[in-house]
């Protein structure tokens, strides 16, 4: 099983960035940890993190076909982008993520633009968010990576 994992605006700044908010996991970390997860679990991993919208959509593009899945903290772009929305409606299945309870947070916050098109979602838990928004995509693949039944 093959799944792309985006990271979106500033999050390469994890753990210096409002720490208070995100923690102290930087993302290289928290990318040490989800490779570590899909070894065991015999999932392959490509990983970017852009700042930049357009380079994100053309990520989600070049997985149709190429990727089973998606794996997404889209950063404020889940609030904001109807073409990061668009890109993953046409794409394959995927979970957001948000380290941070978005919910709990300022009401533009609360705006998910991503969600609707995405299989479901994980928010809060820090960087947990990912190990288990990975988890549960893969379990949601599952049936679609088996082999075809013998006859
Ligand atoms: C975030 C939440 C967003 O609102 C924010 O813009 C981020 C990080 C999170 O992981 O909690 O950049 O996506």
């Amino acid at each position: 099983m093959r799944i792309l994992v985006l990271h979106g605006p500033n999050l390469n700044l994890l753990g210096a960035r409002e720490p208070e908010v995100y923690g102290h996991a930087t993302l290289e970390e928290i990318d040490r940890d989800l490779e570590a997860w899909a070894r065991e679990h015999g999932v392959t991993l490509k990983v970017v993190q852009s700042n930049h919208e357009g380079r994100l959509i053309d990520e989600i593009h070049a997985s149709r076909g190429a990727c089973d899945g998606i794996l997404i903290n889209p950063g404020g772009l889940g609030h904001t982008s109807v073409a990061l929305r668009d890109a993953l409606a046409a794409a394959p299945p995927a979970v957001t993520v948000h380290l941070s309870n978005v919910h709990a947070r300022e009401p533009f916050r609360q705006v998910d633009l991503i969600a609707p098109v995405c299989v479901g979602g994980v928010f809060g838990f820090g960087p947990d968010a990912y190990r288990l928004g990975l988890d549960a995509l893969t379990r949601h693949l599952a049936p679609r990576a088996r082999p075809p039944q013998q006859a």
